[in-house]
């Protein structure tokens, strides 16, 4: 019986993670479960999984939550690291999946990542950390799972990581016609159904830019070994190719069920006969198409804060963060999350070698020069 933590158990990946504990009710327990504010999801969550201990982001919120008299209130930080979790997952989304991710590699616990913004903001910090913690960060983005397991038994130096994006809710759109499009419309992703902030991420583009950090921190590839293919259906989630030319894939269905899986139980793969399967001839024509990054701005400006590296990219992060609330709740257009980020980044002051407390600091400076920005 494997025992989890699962913050950020109210939103799209946590809620598909307890529906892959509900496929396998003699191997996964929940102990743990930490939310943000949805509470009325929370509180049934509580009653079917009765775990041990419970977290919400509002602190005065958690009397308006019943819970049994065998559970408790705890902070995010000590669910993650409580001796009675055998793997943490993040779930969360944004700066709130931070601390959770450093206390849980400092108390040596595997971590089911979904949260890749935690690894924009301090990449380096929490790869060495985790590498020194002997803390496993196991991915659950679908393009990190499926790289991680075409290098699974390989020990090969890679010599290309073809990352693959399906382009987003308006791929092809000009940016005129960007200029006037809604929340709703940006909402609307072609192949997957997931929360709102990644969604939108998705259609700037940005999400892609956050993954390929992601890619460079997990698994050491090089900036310039990373490449973005556009593959509409989202069926082939990356593609690696090794020194002698030969390129391995991971394909399955555009569905987080089976990434969630896999970094549950990983190394073990199990049989879930409700997940979809794979057909060649359903799924047929697979096409790529060449990123063309005019079309995408968000994503050239996030590489580039990428390879600066130091500071930029938690500015990054933070700015896009509240860009995006700004977007989702009316005050500003589409094109506008372009153009506030970068307007932020321009105004950041270079840390040389950054300490954790640095990126604290210019994620909350980003964050307020971001909503001065709008005011
Ligand atoms: N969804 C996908 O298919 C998918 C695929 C690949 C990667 N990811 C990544 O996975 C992460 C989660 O994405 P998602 O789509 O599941 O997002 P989501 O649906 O918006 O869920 C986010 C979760 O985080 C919680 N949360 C938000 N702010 C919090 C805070 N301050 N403290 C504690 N909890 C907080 C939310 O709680 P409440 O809802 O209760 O407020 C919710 O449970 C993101 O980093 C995303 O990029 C998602």
């Amino acid at each position: 019986m494997k025992r989890l933590a699962i913050l950020g158990s109210t939103g799209s990946i946590g809620c598909q993670t307890l529906e892959v504990v509900r496929a396998f009710p003699r191997d996964l327990q929940v102990v743990g479960l930490g939310a943000g504010n949805n509470l009325d999801l929370l509180a049934r969550q509580i009653q079917e999984f009765r775990p041990h201990l419970v977290s919400c982001a509002s602190a005065p919120a958690r009397g308006l939550v019943p819970i049994p008299s065998e559970c408790r209130w705890a902070s995010a930080e000590e669910m993650a690291t409580h001796p009675d979790v055998d793997l943490v997952v993040m779930a969360t989304v944004g700066r709130a999946g931070l601390a959770p991710t450093l206390a849980a590699i400092a108390a040596h616990k595997p971590i089911a990542l979904a949260n890749k913004e935690v690894l924009v903001m301090a990449g380096e910090v929490i790869s060495q950390e985790a590498q020194r913690q002997s803390a496993p960060l196991l991915p659950i983005d679908s393009e990190a799972s499926a790289i991680w397991q075409c290098l699974r038994g390989e020990g090969q130096e890679v010599r290309r990581i073809m990352l693959t994006a399906s382009g987003g809710a308006f791929r092809g759109r000009s940016p005129q016609e960007l200029e006037r499009v809604t929340p709703q419309e940006a909402l609307q992703h072609p192949t997957w159904k997931m929360g709102k902030k990644v969604t939108v991420d998705s259609a700037t583009l940005m999400n892609k830019a956050f993954e390929v950090m992601e890619i460079h921190w997990l698994f050491g590839v090089p900036w310039e070994r990373i490449q973005v293919v556009i593959h509409p259906q989202s069926i082939i989630h990356s593609l690696v190719e090794f020194a002698d030319g030969s390129v391995k894939a991971q394909l399955s269905p555009p569905d987080m069920h089976l990434p969630i899986q896999h970094a549950l139980f990983y190394p073990e793969r199990r049989t879930n006969l409700s997940l979809p399967r794979f057909d060649p001839l359903a799924s047929s024509p697979l096409t790529f198409e060449p990123l063309v990054p005019e079309r995408y701005p968000c994503f050239t400006l996030a590489l580039e804060a990428a390879k600066r590296g130091g500071a930029w990219p938690a500015v990054l992060a933070a700015a896009d963060e509240v860009a995006v609330d700004l977007f989702l709740t009316g005050r500003m257009g589409f094109l506008d999350i372009y153009r506030l980020v970068a307007k932020v980044l321009e105004r950041h002051k270079p840390v040389e070698n950054p300490s954790l407390d640095d990126l604290l600091a210019a994620d909350a400076w980003a964050r307020e020069t971001a909503f001065a920005g709008v005011r």
